[in-house]
């Protein structure tokens, strides 16, 4: 199917699609413009990888450019078959935004150019717009494993090991085959250390944001600092997997706030929360399977913005409902997942 639309020079904009350079972007520092919203590609365990290679193909014939992937989603071989089809059908490259990540088991010596080129191998690219370091903790866990498992090696954040990874990092840029690098799951007090101490500071900081989750300090603070934000979760991730849900998470498209502004405009309120993402200034990469909804959530992008006041109300339901709680990567016994987010403003010490 997806070899099938692989013609040359066939791939046009479907009717209904979304003109690409009608999309809004945001300029990086250095210089460079990602499109304002991307396509999520974790399948959360319940789509395959070819479903998820499908719907890149779909989404970018609805005029998506943007992807986030992950080496640890499993799906970049195939991923990589639709980005062929994208190419060989005419757009361009450079009209692409492709995103990747390292996982956590790469982080070591010698290993974050393998997991790279790994990559750009199963992606079929010669290089990539942003490759962040998934997560600040060198702790491999299998896809999938419930919360509850630990390794038994398991590592907290050690700053100068995070800045060997990093080093390899800055060295996929000086070799082009990454023309940014960022983070991902990061703190303020970690990223003040890696700002310290960077040659190339992160371009972006992928982080979870979505109205009930609105992280305001960390957001302003990578702002200031002109490190884009990414946004996961965007819609609050209604589907996520059970083993990322816990009694009491708040469900953002349930809000009767959102359901209200959501209701006078005649949207359904995952497409709020993407109006907001896109209005505050950080990039949503809403996850979806199915083409009506990748359709209006790119079509958010380009619909009249939420007014001063909506804006204002969705400020107003912040619930601090962190999602995606980490507890896999926990290094002692008796600790909380809080403990990996630096709640006291210090790293938390090993
Ligand atoms: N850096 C990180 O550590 C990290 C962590 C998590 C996620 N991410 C990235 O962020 C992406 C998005 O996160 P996510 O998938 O967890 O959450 P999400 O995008 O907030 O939620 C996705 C779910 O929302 C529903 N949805 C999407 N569009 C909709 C619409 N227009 N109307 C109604 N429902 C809609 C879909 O449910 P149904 O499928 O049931 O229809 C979809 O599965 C991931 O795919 C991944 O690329 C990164």
């Amino acid at each position: 199917m997806i070899e099938q639309r692989a013609r040359p020079g066939t791939f046009a904009i479907e009717d209904d699609g979304v003109d690409p350079a009608t999309v809004p972007k945001r300029r990086l520092r250095s210089g460079a413009a990602i499109p304002a919203i991307g396509l999520g590609t974790f399948g959360s365990d319940r789509f395959t990888a070819e479903q998820v290679a499908e719907a890149v193909l779909g989404a970018a014939g609805v005029g998506y450019r943007h992807f986030d992937c992950a080496a640890v989603y499993g799906n970049e071989p195939q991923v990589g078959r639709s980005l062929r089809a994208i190419l060989d059908g005419g757009v361009r490259r450079e009209d692409l935004w492709i995103t990747s990540k390292l996982w956590n088991d790469r982080h070591g010596d010698g290993q974050v150019s393998p997991a790279c080129e790994a990559s750009l191998a199963d992606l079929g690219l010669e290089y990539l717009d942003l490759y962040l370091v998934h997560w600040p903790f060198p702790n491999h866990h299998p896809p999938g494993c419930d919360v509850g498992a630990r390794r038994p090696r398991a590592r907290p954040y050690i700053h100068d090991e995070f800045m060997r990874t990093w080093r390899q990092m800055e060295a996929l840029v000086d070799r082009g085959l990454a023309r940014h690098i960022g983070t991902s799951n990061m703190t303020i007090p970690k990223l003040e250390l890696l700002l310290r101490d960077a040659r190339i500071p992160p371009a972006c900081n992928e982080m979870e944001l979505h109205p009930h989750f609105q992280q305001p300090e960390l957001f302003r603070y990578v702002v200031e600092r002109g490190i884009v934000p990414i946004g996961y979760c965007p819609i609050g991730s209604p589907n996520r997997p059970e083993r990322d849900r816990t009694a009491a998470d708040t469900v953002d498209i349930e809000d009767p706030g959102l359901v209200r502004i959501a209701e006078r405009r005649g949207v359904h309120p995952a497409i709020v929360c993407l109006q907001w993402a896109i209005r505050r200034g950080q990039v949503p990469i809403p996850f979806s399977v199915r083409r009506e909804q990748y359709l209006a959530n790119l079509k958010a992008a380009v619909a009249e913005p939420l007014t001063d006041d909506e804006m204002r109300q969705i400020a107003a339901i912040d619930q601090r409902n962190r999602l995606i709680k980490g507890q896999v990567f926990l290094w002692k016994d008796g600790q909380s997942w809080e403990d990996l987010w630096d709640p006291s403003g210090e790293i938390t010490p090993p």
